[in-house]
């Protein structure tokens, strides 16, 4: 296999990218590149509550629409991102009392699960619901205004919808063992136990030379609860400009975690979240970092290309 796609076919993994719906019906070698070398989408941004629900009751689908009908025409699988969230969710949603925000949610799950049921194949239902802090549950508008209990409803009302979608929880830092990890260990040993829950999306945005040393047994943990685990946001940045030792030792990074998944049978795959360095959200949000995926900007292949790609069993 020559292509990220045709290797993780053959092994019966998904290797998925995020996409800019933006640049995905403007740029035609994003497009063609996106159709090439990946078999799952997930929408960067397009199927969050802001983009999807604007105002109350108020459903725009149309950058939605265009990623799943792109990934359909090219025999693409998709993961959903994501339900519930404390980023990028409207301020009307977060000014609702209890229970109008329990049927705010309700009425969004519904509404957005049931359009795409059939069509997408897995959901991160809750994103980031952890702090940073000691594995405490994150201090949001969610669990201050409904409690812990949003979690179960969320993951109930998923269920409900479109029973044969996977459903995930997702989060960042979680991919060692580690306090943040033993949270979402325990919420996922409980809403398994009501087998509303399939999987664990461990986003894995890691620094170079970073890759855990206990990921592999941490990832095992959560397949030993009858659990799927996948790698959902993939990108590993360092300090730019990168140099050649820089670029060998990220694509030591991105072998190690491919072939972590590519071990595991119940890994599901791995989303790398975005396409070039430039398509990346990293500069932006930690300037002088970046250089963190998989293609240059002129859509050369990086050294971590080929990685994953050996990784996954091709070249
Ligand atoms: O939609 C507006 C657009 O109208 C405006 O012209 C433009 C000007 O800056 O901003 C646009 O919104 C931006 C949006 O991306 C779409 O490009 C937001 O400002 C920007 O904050 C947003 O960033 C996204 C970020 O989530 C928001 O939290 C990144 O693209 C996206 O990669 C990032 O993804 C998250 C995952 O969802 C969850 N895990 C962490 C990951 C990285 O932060």
């Amino acid at each position: 296999a020559t292509t990220l796609r045709a290797a993780a076919d053959a092994i019966g993994k998904d290797i998925g990218v995020a996409v800019d719906v933006n640049k995905l019906q403007n740029n035609a070698q994003y497009r063609n590149t996106i159709a090439t070398e990946f078999n799952s989408l997930t929408a960067e941004n397009a199927m969050k509550w802001d983009a999807t629900e604007p105002q109350d009751g108020n459903y725009t689908f149309s950058q939605a629409d265009t990623l799943v009908n792109f990934a359909e025409d090219n025999g693409q699988s998709v993961h959903g991102h994501t339900f519930v969230w404390h980023a990028q969710t409207p301020s009307w949603v977060q000014g609702l009392n209890a229970t109008a925000m329990r049927t705010a949610m309700v009425d969004h799950i519904n509404t957005v699960a049931n359009r795409y049921e059939g069509r997408v194949d897995s959901w991160d239902v809750v994103n980031e619901v952890v702090s940073d802090n000691n594995g405490a549950m994150r201090d949001s508008f969610w669990l201050r205004t409904m409690g812990e209990g949003f979690i179960t409803t969320a993951f109930q009302t998923a269920r409900a919808a479109d029973p044969n979608a996977d459903l995930y929880i997702n989060d960042y830092s979680i991919e060692g063992d580690n306090a943040k990890s033993d949270t979402i260990y325990r919420i996922a040993q409980g809403l398994k136990s009501q087998n509303i829950l399939d999987g664990v999306g461990f986003q894995s945005h890691l620094i170079l030379g970073q890759v855990p040393s206990t990921m592999e047994a941490n990832l095992q943990r959560f397949v030993d609860l009858g659990l799927k685990v996948r790698i959902t946001e993939l990108d590993i940045r360092l300090n730019t400009p990168a140099d050649a030792n820089e670029l060998a030792q990220q694509a030591e990074d991105y072998r190690r975690v491919t072939e972590i998944c590519a071990e595991l049978a119940d890994c599901s795959g791995i989303t790398v979240w975005g396409l070039r360095d430039n398509d990346s959200w990293v500069p932006g949000t930690f300037p002088g970092t970046g250089a963190a995926l998989l293609f240059f900007e002129d859509y050369a292949k990086k050294p971590a290309y080929t990685a994953v790609l050996n990784a996954l069993g091709g070249g």
